[in-house]
């Protein structure tokens, strides 16, 4: 049970004040019959709530699989930049979220929903969900620096704080070198830190693979789908 203010303010209709302002204006229905009370607790399951003429449903969970482009930021809202949350026109949600964050330069894989018991597990560090990137290096990538990588760098926070065992992978080397990398943790910066530790710039950074989710590649860069029922299964 759900109050109705909520309801329609969850899917989208308007803010809490403005779906309110509409519910005592009589522009709601609730299984046919007018309901003027905002706080009036409806199955959000199996109402049929309808606001001047539109039926509005209601979904609890959304997950949207985003192929993040370059210029957008991971955040719900900023005053200056445009947000990944921009990209997404016909979520029913409100209250999404990107679950963890790419920086304002990287491409590739981003989980959006508004599960935020899911998004407390991919992120929580104890759960060591793999993510992968791959990136093209300034530089050549030596086995050597796999090993260090393997080992754990110093990344600036100390020798405490070292970075946890990561695969590295070497994919090309060359004056550019490209690099599979795949990490447990999601410490900022993470991957242009390692690489800036073993003395390298990171010139091009994609996200691949997060958790049980591996971008689809028929998404181009900034088009995005909801999460299918398989994936799903495999996440939860
Ligand atoms: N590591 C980075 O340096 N940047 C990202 O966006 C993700 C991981």
């Amino acid at each position: 049970m759900i109050r109705l203010d909520k309801y329609l303010a969850d899917m989208g209709a308007g803010t809490r004040t403005e779906v309110k302002r509409l519910i005592r204006q009589g522009k709601v229905t609730v299984n046919g019959i007018t309901e003027k009370s905002p706080d009036r607790k409806i199955e959000e399951g199996n109402a049929l709530v309808v606001l001047e003429g539109r039926e509005i449903s209601y979904v609890q969970y959304e997950y949207y699989m985003l192929n993040k482009p370059v210029g957008v930021v991971s955040a719900r809202s900023d005053k200056r930049e445009k947000t990944v949350l921009d990209l997404i026109e016909r979520k029913r949600r409100k209250d999404l979220s990107p679950v963890g964050r790419l920086d304002k330069d990287t491409v590739g894989l981003l989980l959006l929903t508004n599960d935020g018991a899911l998004a407390h597990r991919l992120l929580s560090p104890k759960k060591h969900v793999d993510k992968t990137y791959y990136a093209r290096v300034k530089g050549f990538v030596t086995e050597e620096i796999v090993m260090q990588f393997a080992e754990g760098l110093d990344i600036g926070e100390g020798q405490e704080e070292r970075t946890k065992p990561a695969a590295l992978r070497i994919m090309r080397q060359g004056d550019i070198s490209e690099i599979r990398l795949t990490l447990q943790e999601g410490k900022y910066h993470q991957v242009k830190r390692m690489f800036q530790a073993v003395g390298m710039e990171v010139l091009y950074l994609k996200r691949e693979t997060f958790g049980a989710l591996t971008l689809d590649d028929s998404l181009a860069e900034g088009e995005y789908r909801r999460l299918t029922n398989e994936e799903l299964e495999l996440l939860l």
